[in-house]
């Protein structure tokens, strides 16, 4: 790269594209581990843009915290009302005790059981968006996570579809206010739902996380119903980014369609590409909480350290030719998911789902026509498609 001076992370409609891919590769070559400190906010922090540097952020929970929050522009009061008690603002203790609870119905053996709903669900997305294509294919696919989590998670088919836009709004509305409410009309819902189960015990999915397992390790309510909510926003959003981008790339990659569809290369593979693109988790923070080096910086306590997935999954010291998009891949180990304890719980469910989706496409579909130009939502946290002008033809 020629530019001399660091170019901007936060430059305005940065991440409406692709082109913060050449800014992550800029840092890497040359201020791997940077401060950043941009315009109107009141404090900087550490941006951290390695593989090997970010892994290591990720690993070390002992002097990394995710309690004062895990992503750039969260409310520190908000915060402070679920630190320790959501699992993805936690510590240990309270992060190993409530992770032991919550990773129950999300193991392999659980999830076995949900494989059979998943391909149904996935099917009739992908067979009703062949039979009635929408200008944005994101309609239909927004159906498979939604339907998916809601189902595991025994919420009444009647409130899917509140369910599904509550939380888009508490994530992606530009304004703050309107995301603290709709986490608010969230947390009333499972709220409302926690003490019924009480009364009736007819949601397995929380019958099963109330039952005591190993002596200490059930949860409060509040915790509770702070998890239930993380869950859905976890299970919600994400999944989408990536089947959402792996159909762009199928489209705008002919040839490598044709791998999947002739059966040269599995959809666990591509699956794997899919997530290694589409970085629904573009960033991830902690706070330091005593000195620690992270590449050659010395960082003191108490500072934010912010790690850059996007920039992890295209790191050339990782991945051979990481600018290419090659469902093939093989040793593709992207960080989509994360590392070290805070690794994302669903992580086996947006897998079954994003390669049951590409098991229908194989199955019901020909071609994958791009009809336009997507558009990306510009988030630097839940980065994605928001909309995807794409054909699905038999
Ligand atoms: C493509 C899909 C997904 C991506 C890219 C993704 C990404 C991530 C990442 C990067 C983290 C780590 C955050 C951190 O280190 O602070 C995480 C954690 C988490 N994810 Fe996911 N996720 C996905 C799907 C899901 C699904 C389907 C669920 C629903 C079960 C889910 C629930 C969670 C939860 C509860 C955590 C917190 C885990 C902890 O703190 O120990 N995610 N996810």
């Amino acid at each position: 790269m020629k530019q001399r001076t660091a170019p901007d992370l936060f430059e305005p409609g940065l991440f409406d594209g692709t082109r913060f891919y050449d800014v992550f590769a800029w840092y890497r070559e040359n201020e791997p581990v940077s401060w950043q400190h941009p315009a109107g906010e009141p404090e900087g922090f550490w941006s951290v843009t390695k593989y090997r540097d970010i892994v290591a952020v990720h690993r070390d929970t002992a002097r990394m915290s995710s309690t004062k929050g895990m992503r750039l522009g969260s409310t520190e009061s908000a915060v402070a009302a679920v630190a320790n008690k959501m699992l993805i603002v936690s510590d240990p203790p309270d992060h190993t005790r409530m992770k032991r609870v919550l990773i129950q119905p999300f193991s392999n053996e659980v999830l076995a059981r949900a494989e059979e709903y998943v391909d149904q669900v996935v099917a009739d997305v992908v067979a009703t968006a062949v039979r009635n294509p929408e200008p944005d294919l994101i309609t239909h696919l927004a159906r498979i996570p939604t339907d998916v989590i809601c189902a595991i998670m025994g919420i009444p088919q009647s409130d899917w579809a509140w369910i599904g836009a509550k939380t888009t709004e508490a994530f992606e509305s530009p304004s703050e206010v309107q995301r603290i409410m709709a986490n608010g009309d969230i947390f009333k819902y499972f709220t409302d739902m926690v003490s019924a189960n009480r009364r009736t015990a007819t949601n397995d999915f929380i019958s099963g996380l109330t039952a005591r397992h190993d002596g200490g390790t059930q949860l409060t309510d509040e915790e509770l119903v702070f998890n239930l909510s993380g869950v859905l926003a976890g299970g919600n959003e994400t999944t989408r980014y990536t089947l959402a981008a792996l159909t762009h790339q199928l489209a705008e990659h002919p040839d490598q369609w044709r791998r999947i569809a002739g059966g040269e290369v599995v959809p666990a593979d591509a699956t794997e590409e899919g997530l290694r693109w589409s970085v629904p988790g573009m960033h991830v923070m902690r706070t330091t909480t005593e000195t620690v080096r992270v590449g050659d910086v010395e960082i003191g306590p108490g500072q934010r350290v912010v790690t850059w997935i996007g920039s992890a999954n295209r790191d050339p010291e990782m991945f051979d030719d990481p600018d290419t998009f090659d469902v093939g891949r093989s040793g593709n180990r992207h960080l989509s998911f994360g590392a070290g304890r805070h690794i994302c719980l669903g992580s086996r469910l947006a897998r079954l789902e994003i390669t049951a989706y590409l098991r229908a496409l194989r199955t019901m579909v020909s071609t994958i026509g791009l009809e336009g130009e997507p558009r990306y939502n510009g988030s630097n946290f839940t980065w994605g498609l928001n909309e995807l002008p794409v054909v699905l033809r038999a």
